[in-house]
């Protein structure tokens, strides 16, 4: 298929997980895509596999002055940009009891700041056709034990798009949550361990954890015309986990 032929888009997140899946099938759909994150050595990684029609930016979706030098390099080397998939994300569990300040910052610096950012300064390069992805997660709308800080920051995201739907009338602009179940990821590995990663596994009426590319295919129907009349909609690919 070749629905983003000749689209550029931004990944956050994108060197590893889901956002480096969704760069693949981005690229083999025909989009040039610039993938950022803090780490170099795994950017390095990625854009080497990814091949030509990759960049990679470092720097984090925390810090204003990356995602100016972020989007400086996208318009310098494509002019315009037709999709933001705002897919970094971080989170790490805890009870209530044992929440800390540091917990709470980190998680909403990246999910919910990180997010803001990523897709207000992206703007000036969007247009009539393009497509924001946020990135929200079944967490966001159900409860679980110690999960209450990351949920929280999800379930903010949710909300991000219906308002930003409303403030984007009349731009041709659409934005999008998509909300991945339980995908086997660094992220989910660090979060809940082997055996919680079997665990959640067993949760969902399929009864097995996403592979990161099954997002990343939702991320490029998102992406594509194929949605154009979605926004401020929910995309669950979540095994069915939020949804019984
Ligand atoms: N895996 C799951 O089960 C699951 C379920 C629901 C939702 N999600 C969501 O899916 C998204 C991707 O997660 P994943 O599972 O693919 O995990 P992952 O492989 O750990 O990917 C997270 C990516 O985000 C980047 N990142 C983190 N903080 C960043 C920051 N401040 N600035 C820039 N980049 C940053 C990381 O790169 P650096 O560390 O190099 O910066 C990494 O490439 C997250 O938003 C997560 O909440 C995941």
């Amino acid at each position: 298929m070749n629905r983003l032929l000749g689209k550029t888009a931004v990944i956050t997140g994108g060197a590893t997980g889901i956002g480096h899946a969704a760069a693949r099938r981005f690229i083999e759909e025909g989009a040039f895509v610039f993938i950022f994150g803090r780490r170099q050595e795994a950017l390095d990684a990625a854009v080497a596999e990814l091949g030509p029609n990759a960049r990679a930016v470092k720097g984090s979706v925390s810090d204003l002055a990356d995602l100016d030098r972020l989007y400086a390099a996208v318009k310098a080397e494509r002019g315009t940009l037709d999709i933001v998939f705002a897919n970094a994300g971080t989170g790490s569990l805890l009870p209530l009891g044992e929440i800390t300040a540091e917990q709470m910052d980190e998680t909403f610096e990246t999910n919910v700041k990180g997010t803001t950012f990523t897709v207000q300064k992206a703007l000036p390069l969007m247009g009539q056709g393009g497509s924001i992805i946020l990135t929200g997660s079944s967490a966001g709308t159900t409860g679980a034990p110690a999960f209450s800080i990351y949920s929280a920051s999800k379930a903010a995201v949710r909300n991000l798009a219906r308002s930003w739907a409303e403030d984007l009338k009349g731009t041709g602009i659409r934005v999008n949550v998509l909300s991945p179940g339980p995908t086997a990821t660094e992220l989910a590995k660090a979060a809940v361990g082997e055996e919680g990663m079997k665990a959640f596994a067993a949760m969902n009426p399929l009864q097995r954890m996403a592979e990161p590319m099954e997002i990343g295919a939702a991320a490029a129907f998102l992406a594509s015309s194929d949605s154009s009349f979605m926004t401020a909609s929910e995309l669950a690919v979540d095994g069915g986990l939020a949804q019984i």
